[in-house]
This record gives C-alpha cells, structure tokens and sequence, in this order.
C-alpha cells in the first residue's frame, strides 16, 4: 500500500529510476556524522570570522567597564568606537534637503506668516530649525525663547545625558520643578549614549520616566515591548507632544489618555484649560504643538508595516567588514542608499522625487491653512475694533485655538508630512475647516455691528513688516483693520 511509505522511519536514498530505496542504519549514520562534522566546521568558521570582526572593531577585546551613570560620550565612545564616531557626525551642519537637513533653517525669515501665528510667543522671534543630536544643549542654552529668570528645568530633558543622572540624584519630580539656569552648570553633555542604551549590556533602555507614564496611561508595558518597537520608541522618549503640569511644578507629561491622534490631545488640552499664551492679535487662548513626530509617525503606512524610525534614521552600516548601527542621526535623504533603498529598488533619484512630491503637497496644503488662520486672527482683531465683545467671541477663539494647533501639529512635526501623508492631510483639512468657519462666523458678527466694509489686511510679506504689525498690538487694539 502506498500509504505505508509516509509512515517508513528507514534512512531513504533515490536509485537511477528514482525509486526509494533503503539505505542499512550504519550509512545512515555514518551520513549524519559527516554531516555533524560539516556542521561545526562552518561554526568555527564563522566564529573566527565574527572574532575578527570583534577585533576589527574592538582590537583590545577587553571593554571599560562604565559606570552606571557614564554621561561622556567620549568615555562610550572608548568602547564602541564605530557607533561613537557615526555620532560625533551629528556635529555636521552644513546639509540640506529640499525641507530638512541640519542647516539651521530660519522659519520666519522664511515664512513671515509664522511671525502672526505665534504673536504673543517666544516662537514668534526665534524659531530655527532642529539640528544634531550634538548640539542640543547649546541651541538651548543660546535660544531667545528661553529669558532669565526662568523656572522650568524641565526644558533641559531632552537636551543632555546628564538629566538621567541628575533625575536618579534629585528624583524627576525636583528635578523638573528647579531653575532652569540653576542646573546649567550640571548639564554639560548632549543627547547620547546614555539616553538609549543600558552601560552594562548595551542594550535599549529608556532614561525619561514621561514616556513610560504615557505608556501606562495608554495600557501599554514598557517592560513587555519587542526590539522593534523599541527601536522606534527610544526616539518617542523626546520627538514627541508634551507639556508641563503646573501641579507638581512642570512636570513633563504627554496628552495621551485620549489616545494619540490630534482630536484626542485637543480634548486632553480643552479639558484641563490648558493655555501656552494669549494670541496678542486675536486674544485667542492658544497652545503650541510641539514635535509629535511619532504619534504622527504611528498613524502612517511605515508605521503599519513595522518599520521603525531607527530602520531609516539610523541603518545599518558596513566598514571593513564591520557591520554597525550608524549613529549619525539624520535626514534618511541624506542616505538613501542605506536607508530607503533596503527596502524599496527604486534608484536614488526616484526616492527622493517621490518623497519631495509628498512634502511639496503637504507644504502647500500648510501654506493654504496658514493664510486662512492669519486672516482669521486679522478678523477677529478688526470684530474687535468694531466693537464686538468678548462674551461674542468665545466661539470664534476657540475654533482659532483648535484650527491652529492643528496646523501646527504638522508644521511643527519633523519630516514635512512624510511620516503620514495622509493624515497630514486630513488633519491640515480640519485646520483649514476651523479657520473658515471662525471667518464665516466673524463676518456674521460685522455685518450686526453693521460694518459694511471688508478688513483690511496689513503687508505682512517679510519678517520686519510682520513683527512692526504684531508690535501695534502690544499695547492697544493694533493698526485699524477696517
Ligand atoms: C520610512 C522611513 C522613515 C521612518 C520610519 C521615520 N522617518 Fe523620520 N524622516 C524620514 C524622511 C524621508 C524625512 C524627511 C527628510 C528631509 O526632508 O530631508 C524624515 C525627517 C525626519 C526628521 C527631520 C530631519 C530633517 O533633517 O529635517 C526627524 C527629526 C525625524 N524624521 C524623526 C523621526 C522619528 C522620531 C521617527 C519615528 C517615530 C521617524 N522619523 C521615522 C524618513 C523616516
Ligand atoms: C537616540 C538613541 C541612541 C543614542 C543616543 C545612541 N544609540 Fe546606540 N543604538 C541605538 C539604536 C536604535 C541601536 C540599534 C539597536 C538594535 O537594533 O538592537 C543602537 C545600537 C548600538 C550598539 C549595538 C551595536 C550596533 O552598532 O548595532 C552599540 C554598541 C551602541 N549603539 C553604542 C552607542 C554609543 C557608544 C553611543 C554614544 C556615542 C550610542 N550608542 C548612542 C540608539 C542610540
Ligand atoms: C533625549 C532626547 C532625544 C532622543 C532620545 C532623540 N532625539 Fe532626536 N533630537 C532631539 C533634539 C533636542 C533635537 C534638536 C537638537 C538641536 O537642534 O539642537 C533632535 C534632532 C533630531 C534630528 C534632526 C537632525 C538633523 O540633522 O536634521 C533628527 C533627524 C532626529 N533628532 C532623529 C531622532 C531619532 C530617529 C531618534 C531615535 C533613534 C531620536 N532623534 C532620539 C532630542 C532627542
Ligand atoms: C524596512 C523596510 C523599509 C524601509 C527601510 C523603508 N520603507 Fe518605505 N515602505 C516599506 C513598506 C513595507 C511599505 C508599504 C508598501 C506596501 O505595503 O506595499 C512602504 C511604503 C513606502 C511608500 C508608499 C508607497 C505608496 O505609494 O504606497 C513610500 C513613498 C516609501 N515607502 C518611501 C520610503 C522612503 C523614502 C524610505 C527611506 C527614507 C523608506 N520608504 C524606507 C518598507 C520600507
């Protein structure tokens, strides 16, 4: 019966015909001692060839133990010399892309609009471009928007590897809550080692309590997540939206107990009566998004596949035969090879046309939002010299609070739309939606005032024209609008 040689434990070999036939059990064996043999042949191999690898990188073998708080970069970087050196490249400045690089770009020479949008709000006078992970203390320490005196050390926790050793001295609760020039003399060290990885084993570990209390708040176990997932939450421990408490004192929270789309951190930020500043035009009560780059990641096809922002921000490398993690943070752009072109056989030219073409819509779709808001504020501002009082205006000021943050949120996240093209999109449409209907409502209200005329825009075409128009409004209902 032919069923019978499905259940036949004998050795089988093939004759010329191709029959099975049956081989007696000392072949068998001997077959499998050979193959035994092969076997450990291809391991020694191997590991000699992993060793030299080792020793390529690492001709000492014999690693410095770090200390538990190891802060120096330097210190790291005498055992991991390939990882160390990648990142010290993060001191390059000169890059560009059609949107990122790490030149530091200066949004409102660019883009006067920015300079009404954030009237009232240090963005308002200084607002550059992010660079590398190496200069993040000094950008904060030279930024305009930081004055004496100032309270919230909280803004050094993105910023330096000191913060976890100064977190575990002070516990994070002081730490947020002290002077911000107080601890300056403590911080010394960018971003590094230390804030993504465990000095004994190397391995990813997270440093910022903030982000493992905004895992708890969305049922999520810090302690149960894959490599993969780490490799994209290491980076959601900064390039996030946050903000701060005021009970305790500045402490560092995300909004994610509504989840992490944008309708659910307006909720969180409406609930609380959340404020940044008072919008010196409009005097509408705003709240500035921050860099929510991985909520906004999380929402897009990358996402959804599991590729993790280390895949394209930090791929894999070869040097002398030595395969290493590449630890010059950057614009993927700037990489294509290594990065994107794992994965996708396009050429080079190809892949960054397609993704210039994603950010060139999502940019002008930005633009489209940001004439609309301008107005919206103007409008207001005129409604106001009209007469209209505050009680009347309550609604419009709050379609200009949530239109605007939701511009922002794509304007101030990294990458130009790139990270989700779509709900960029959707979510600069929503901005566009709040800001017509504040309009549509504002010319409602003039027409009851019986103001027959339209407003009057001011030129607002570069940086100096737009600052001189926020100035009129400091003290005062500003230049007439009508
Ligand atoms: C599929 C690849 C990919 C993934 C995954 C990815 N990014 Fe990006 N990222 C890009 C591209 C492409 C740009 C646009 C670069 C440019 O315009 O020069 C970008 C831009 C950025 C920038 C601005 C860089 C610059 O020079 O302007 C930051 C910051 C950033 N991403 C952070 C992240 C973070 C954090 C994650 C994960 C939450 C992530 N990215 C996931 C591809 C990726
Ligand atoms: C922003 C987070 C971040 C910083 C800062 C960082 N690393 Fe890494 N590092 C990673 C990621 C992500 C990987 C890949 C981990 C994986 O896939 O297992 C990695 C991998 C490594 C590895 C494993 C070997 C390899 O190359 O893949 C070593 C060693 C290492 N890093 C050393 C360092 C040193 C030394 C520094 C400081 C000079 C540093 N890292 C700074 C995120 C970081
Ligand atoms: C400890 C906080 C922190 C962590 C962790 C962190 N970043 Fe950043 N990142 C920053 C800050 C702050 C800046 C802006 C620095 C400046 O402009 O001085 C920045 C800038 C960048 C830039 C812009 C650099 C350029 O050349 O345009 C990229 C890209 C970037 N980060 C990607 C990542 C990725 C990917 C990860 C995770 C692997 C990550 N970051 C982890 C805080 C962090
Ligand atoms: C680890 C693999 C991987 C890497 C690295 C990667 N991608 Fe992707 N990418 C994917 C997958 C998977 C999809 C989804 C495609 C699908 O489902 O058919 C995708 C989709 C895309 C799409 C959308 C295609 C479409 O129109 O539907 C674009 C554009 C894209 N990737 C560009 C990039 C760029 C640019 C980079 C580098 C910055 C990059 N990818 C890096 C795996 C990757």
């Amino acid at each position: 019966m032919s069923s019978n040689k499905k259940h036949d434990k004998h050795h089988h070999a093939r004759d010329e015909k191709g029959h099975a036939v049956r081989l007696p059990l000392w072949a068998g064996l001997l077959l499998a001692a050979m193959a035994c043999v092969v076997v450990v042949l291809l391991g020694l191999l191997a590991v000699s060839i992993m060793e030299r690898r080792w020793e390529a990188q690492r001709p000492s073998m014999v690693l410095k133990p770090l200390d538990e708080w190891e802060t120096d970069n330097a210190v790291w970087g005498q055992n991991y010399p390939c990882e160390y050196e990648t990142y010290l490249k993060t001191k390059i400045t000169d890059t560009r892309t059609k949107f990122g690089g790490a030149f530091p770009r200066d949004y409102l020479d660019e883009d006067p609009r920015q300079v009404i949008l954030f009237a009232g709000y240090g963005f308002s006078k200084d607002y550059k471009q992010a660079r590398g992970h190496y200069y993040a203390v000094t950008d904060v320490t030279k930024t305009q928007r930081i004055k004496k005196p100032f309270n919230a050390a909280t803004c050094w926790t993105c910023k330096s590897t000191d913060v976890s050793r100064l977190m575990n001295q002070m516990g994070p609760t002081a730490f947020y809550a002290a002077n911000f020039h107080d601890l300056a003399g403590e911080i010394k060290n960018p971003i590094g080692c230390l804030d993504c990885h465990d000095p004994q084993t190397t391995v990813l570990r997270f440093s910022r309590p903030a982000l493992q209390e905004g895992l708890r708040a969305i049922g999520q176990d810090a302690s149960q997540l894959g490599l993969q997932q780490m490799r994209s939450l290491i980076c959601a421990q900064c390039h996030v939206e946050y903000y701060f408490k005021v009970e305790p004192a500045n402490y560092l929270v995300f909004p994610w107990t509504n989840g992490l789309t944008v309708e659910g951190m307006v909720a969180y930020y409406d609930a609380i009566d959340f404020v940044d500043y008072e919008h010196l035009i409009s005097k509408s009560p705003m709240i500035k998004a921050q860099h929510p780059d991985y909520e906004l990641y999380s929402t897009g096809i990358h996402a959804y596949r599991n590729v993790a922002c280390a895949d394209c921000h930090m791929p894999y490398r070869s040097e002398g035969g030595v395969k290493f993690t590449d630890h010059h943070v950057q614009s993927p752009l700037l990489n294509i090879a290594n990065s994107c072109a794992v994965c996708h056989r396009w050429s080079e030219d190809e892949i960054r046309a397609r993704v210039e073409a994603i950010q060139t819509k999502v940019a002008d779709a930005l633009i489209l939002a940001e004439e609309a808001l301008v107005k919206a504020h103007f409008d207001v501002a005129a409604a106001i010299q009209a007469g209209v009082v505050d009680a009347e205006l309550a609604d419009v000021r709050k379609q200009l609070r949530h239109g605007q943050f939701y511009w922002d949120y794509i304007s101030a996240s990294n990458g130009r739309g790139f990270h989700s093209p779509q709900e960029s999109m959707r979510i600069l449409g929503l901005a566009l939606n709040e800001a017509h209907e504040a309009r549509l409502k504002i010319s409602q209200l003039l027409a009851s005032k019986g103001v027959a005329q339209s407003v009057q825009y001011p030129d607002i075409t570069t940086r100096k024209k737009a600052t001189d128009v926020a100035a009129t409004f400091v003290e005062g209902t500003g230049i007439p609008l009508l």
